[in-house]
């Protein structure tokens, strides 16, 4: 199964995908996470990023290509995955389209999110993570079961991104809408388009992804 998870920021891409990962067992390849563990490794292409991400733009096209298309070679991808935060241009949406084909696969599904920009940045606002193993939680709508300790890993160190604020959240939504959206028709003229609730509960948003994924 080889899914794009299509939608703004905060939309709940990078929360349905780790629960697709716990249900099928492909891997969640999210350019953000990839370019944020670059940036924290101190690499060439980090530490061109950093900036970049910081202030809520887009990193070059060539970039995040370039890690795409080496990851989905690694022998965990073999079975399937899931793009999460890529394609992002439309550049991008082509170059994927060609790498696919190149490698003689097919994509089974783009399913887009749908969320409100004002719910968008309530929810990143309130978002944090665990430092050790990556596990999204928010202030109030998804806090740990027991107070400062993380559910999956027991860490207690959590962290919040620094593009997750409110002015550089609307460069965020303003380059989504100008650069990312227009994917929504390309997928959509392609035939390949589902587009799911992203404002209902996480659960349910959840079922609404399992009923497209078991139809396929
Ligand atoms: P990236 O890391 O991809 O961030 P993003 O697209 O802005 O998306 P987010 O991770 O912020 O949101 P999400 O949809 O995953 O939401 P989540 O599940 O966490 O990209 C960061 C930066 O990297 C970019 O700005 C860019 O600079 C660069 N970059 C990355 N990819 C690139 C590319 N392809 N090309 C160029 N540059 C690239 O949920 C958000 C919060 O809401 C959480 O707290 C969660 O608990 C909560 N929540 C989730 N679902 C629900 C729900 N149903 N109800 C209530 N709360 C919910
Ligand atoms: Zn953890």
């Amino acid at each position: 199964m080889r899914l794009i998870l299509l939608g703004p920021p905060g939309a709940g891409k990078g929360t349905q995908a780790q629960r697709i990962v716990e249900k099928y067992g492909i891997p969640q390849l999210s350019t953000g996470d990839m370019l944020r563990a670059a940036v924290a490794a101190q690499t060439d292409v980090g530490r061109r990023a950093k900036e970049v991400m910081d202030a809520g733009k887009l990193v070059s096209d060539d970039i995040v290509i370039a890690i795409v298309s080496e990851r989905i070679d690694q022998p965990d991808c073999a079975s399937g995955f899931i793009l999460d935060g890529f394609p992002r241009t439309l550049v991008q949406a082509d170059a994927t389209e060609k790498m696919l084909r190149d490698k003689g696969l097919a994509l089974s599904a783009v399913i887009e999110l749908k969320v409100d920009d004002k719910e968008l940045v309530r929810r990143v606002s309130g978002r944090y993570s665990c430092a050790q193993c990556g596990t999204v939680y928010h202030d109030t709508d998804k806090t740990p079961s027991k107070e400062g300790v993380c559910d999956k890993c027991g860490s207690t160190h959590f962290k919040r991104r620094p593009d997750d604020n409110a002015e550089t959240m609307t460069q965020r939504l303003e380059v989504y809408y100008k650069e990312t959206s227009p994917l929504i028709g390309y997928y959509y003229a392609k035939g390949r388009l589902e587009t799911v609730d992203g404002m209902a509960e996480m659960d349910t948003v959840t079922a609404d992804i399992e009923k497209i994924l078991s139809a396929l």
